[in-house]
């Protein structure tokens, strides 16, 4: 009787550990306020370059499609956009996964999955070019875009990827 007690003590305390550790991992992230208010998300000087590497992927994304956008070129916006989409996320480390607040996370993934989303309607576009159907298939793009820029908003605004990695 006594070592079942024990038992289920030792499974209590471990599920509390692992709470505990997936609520760091998972949720919290790696962390610490910003004096502007913004969350500063604690990187080591590698995964900070790969980070801030990916913002510009991003900013050149969105570059390419307003040009496309003023140019007629659904295929640019489809190879710019598809770049930028879920598959460029599949290579992130563990670790540094670890380290992003569970916000900071989904608002990244939300932007990747727009731009896959933005990629699909202009490679539908294709197709409606032949009936005279673009402006309308245009408008949806800008409209998407509109929308996934408002994630980099709500993420900049938000979070802060201090330089000394602390
Ligand atoms: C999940 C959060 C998140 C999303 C979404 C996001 N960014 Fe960022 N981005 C950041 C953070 C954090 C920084 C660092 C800002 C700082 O330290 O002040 C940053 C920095 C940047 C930079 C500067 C890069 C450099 O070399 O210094 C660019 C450009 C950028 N983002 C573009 C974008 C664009 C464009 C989008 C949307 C298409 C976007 N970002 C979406 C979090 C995000």
């Amino acid at each position: 009787m006594k070592n079942t007690k024990t038992l289920w003590v030792i499974i209590l305390v471990l599920t509390v550990v692992l709470a505990g550790i997936a609520l760091k991992f998972i949720v919290l992230g790696s962390t610490s306020p910003a004096n502007d208010g913004r969350t500063e998300v604690l990187l080591d000087a590698g995964e900070r370059k790969l980070v801030l590497a990916e913002m510009r992927q991003l900013l050149s994304a969105t570059q390419q499609i307003t040009e496309g956008l003023a140019d007629n070129h659904m295929n640019q916006i489809a190879a710019a956009a598809s770049e930028v989409g879920m598959q460029a996320t599949t290579t992130m480390d563990v670790r540094l996964k670890a380290k992003l607040p569970l916000a900071f996370k989904q608002l990244g993934f939300a932007t990747h999955q727009a731009f896959d989303d933005i990629a699909a309607i202009a490679s539908d576009a294709k197709q409606v070019a032949a009936t005279g159907g673009l402006t309308e298939v245009k408008t949806d793009i800008q409209r998407k875009l509109a929308e996934t820029m408002n994630l980099c908003v709500a993420c900049h605004s938000n979070y802060q990827l201090p330089p000394s990695g602390k």
